[in-house]
């Protein structure tokens, strides 16, 4: 079983800081602009670089949700109304549905159990209006991830729900490949 204390606390995770994973980031906050509204809930948060791209005249309010709180150390601040939240996506339980939200699930559903019938519990719990996913794709770097990301997508397109965007982003310099795609739950 891994560890998140650990890995955040040893700064396994430190990478997420390099250019390439802005560009990932910006364009998931991109589609939130472009089919989402409301609250954005950001699943598997880590140090929250994402936070930094969202225009704060539409993004009112974010919540990052994380299994640990380690992983929330460097927060920063900003401009939009932000708490935090640690929880695995599996236990979380919001207190009240924040119809019209937007949830993220950003390079963390590979490490959920039954991925999919989280992501239907949340949307249907929360009343989310948007969902934007984004999965590596997996190529020599993380082969152990190969039939868990196909099973997710399987699962996403058996839901059948609207998908208005998706993309194929691939940063040939550190050779990372993500898929990434906006959904609006039915
Ligand atoms: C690869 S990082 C992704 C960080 C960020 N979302 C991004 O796209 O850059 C995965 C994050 O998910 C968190 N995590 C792992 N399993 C989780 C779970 N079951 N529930 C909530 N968070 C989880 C980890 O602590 C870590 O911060």
């Amino acid at each position: 079983m891994r560890n998140w204390v650990v890995e955040h606390t040893a700064g396994h995770w430190s990478f997420l800081s390099k250019p390439s994973e802005q560009v990932r980031l910006a364009l998931v906050v991109a589609l939130i602009g472009l089919h989402g509204k409301g609250t954005v809930i950001n699943f598997g948060r880590a140090r929250g670089q994402l936070r930094q791209w969202p225009n704060p005249r539409t993004c009112l309010r974010y919540i990052g949700v994380d299994i640990t709180a380690a992983a929330f150390r460097d927060a920063g601040s900003s401009e939009i109304a932000s708490e935090w939240v640690e929880a695995g996506i599996e236990a979380y339980e919001p207190l009240v549905p924040l119809r019209g939200s937007t949830l993220i699930f950003s390079e963390v559903l590979y490490y959920v159990e039954s991925p999919d019938r989280q992501l239907v519990r949340l949307c249907r719990a929360l009343q989310a209006a948007c969902v934007v996913v984004s999965i590596t794709v997996p190529g020599l770097r993380y082969p152990q991830y190969r039939d868990r990301v196909d099973a997710i997508w399987q699962a996403l397109d058996g839901l059948a729900w609207h998908r208005p965007a998706e993309f194929d982003l691939t940063d040939e310099a550190s050779g990372e490949r993500w898929r990434i795609a906006a959904l609006i739950p039915s």
